[in-house]
């Protein structure tokens, strides 16, 4: 008996050696504590025995399965552990491997835009606001001091959708209406609104039947012109560069009096003319002037007490100048070759 546990110790210490890979483990967990393993088959004739040798070989082969099952599991460890340190040792990163480019988006060039002019009114303190695009009427028009059938409304071609009262919006200049007819006179505003606007215009390199506007209103008390043609100017000089010079000449429009047409002396020629004022060394930039006080009341501002400008200018137009882009359909075309030159992160210096 003794011998042959003996044997069985020899025989596990030089098998558990040789074992190179997690298959040879099992077969030898079988070769020993399986069913019909080497140790198990110890006490296989057990019945045969004197109690006293029972209690013996019962000890002895337990100790036995005990010592084989912490080496089989020493041994499993250590392989395992030599498969993952392969496995880690396998995988070492380059560092220097040039990164996966990820393709970042770039921003509409008239998105760019209008984020920009954003930035600058709200750095003086106004809201950016929102109105609807389908508009009633009275909002669109007769608020504004534009009645039915007056001849004011033939400058904008207009899309009715229900009717004469619905349609989509000429111009953001209702956003003024509701803004105004929110506060009723209880508070000052300064928004601006930029938004898109319909007209049935043709479309051609300088047109498109859709378009944005920047609207802006202030309405405190007792603003005048100069308070316009200040904002104006720092607005220019912040949009233009600081190099610009601003000028006012009158206009028409039935919401404002006095009305202006804003100019900037061309940044391309710097006055002297060129192509791009059509050799006059101004462009046009906005109309404007103070809140018609028609408005004001409509509004709910008495304007014994309330005085305001307003102005209002298409996004497309400042981009196309800015960016000295030639076609307004570029802003509407899905050619990605248009965009991603523009880079959010280049931040201000496009
Ligand atoms: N709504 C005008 C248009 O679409 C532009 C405009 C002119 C807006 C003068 C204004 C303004 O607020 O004061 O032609």
């Amino acid at each position: 008996m003794e011998e042959n546990i003996k044997k069985i110790k020899e025989d596990l210490m030089s098998d558990i050696e040789s074992v190179k890979v997690l298959q040879d483990l099992v077969e030898l967990k079988a070769k020993y504590i399986g069913k019909t393993g080497r140790i198990t088959e110890l006490t296989k004739n057990m019945k045969d025995l004197s109690v006293e040798e029972r209690k013996s070989v019962g000890m002895i082969s337990n100790t036995l399965k005990q010592e084989a099952t912490s080496l089989i599991e020493n041994k499993e460890k250590e392989i395992e552990n030599a498969i993952l340190n392969e496995k880690l040792s396998g995988e070492i990163i380059d560092i220097t491997l040039p990164a996966t480019s990820i393709p970042v988006g770039s921003p509409n060039i008239l998105e760019k835009v209008i984020e920009e002019v954003e930035e600058v009114f709200m750095s003086m303190g106004y809201d950016v606001v929102d109105g609807p695009e389908v508009e009633e009427d009275k909002y669109n028009f007769e608020l504004l001091n534009i009645p039915k059938g007056h001849a004011a409304r033939d400058a904008q071609d207009t899309f009715y959708i229900e009717g004469d009262e619905i349609l989509l919006r000429s111009q953001t200049s209702p956003v003024q209406v509701r803004t105004m007819l929110k506060y009723q006179g209880s508070e000052p505003i300064r928004m601006i609104c930029p938004g898109k606007t319909y007209r049935r215009d043709d479309d051609d390199a300088t047109h498109s039947h859709q378009f944005m506007q920047i609207e802006g209103l202030l309405v405190d008390k007792d603003i005048s012109l100069c308070d316009l043609k200040g904002t104006f100017d720092t607005i220019a000089k912040k949009l233009f560069g600081a190099d610009c010079v601003t000028r006012f000449r009158p206009s028409y429009y039935q919401f404002t009096e006095p009305s202006v047409e804003t100019d900037i002396s061309c940044f391309a020629c710097h006055g002297k003319g060129c192509s791009l004022c059509k050799n006059t060394g101004w462009i046009t930039i906005s109309g404007a002037g103070m809140v018609h006080p028609n408005v004001l009341r409509n509004c709910g501002y008495d304007p014994e007490v309330w005085s305001g400008f307003a102005f209002g200018f298409g996004a497309e137009r400042c981009a196309m100048l800015k960016y000295g882009i030639n076609d307004i359909r570029t802003f509407y075309n899905t050619d990605l070759r248009e965009v991603s030159s523009f880079d959010r992160r280049d931040g201000d210096n496009q």
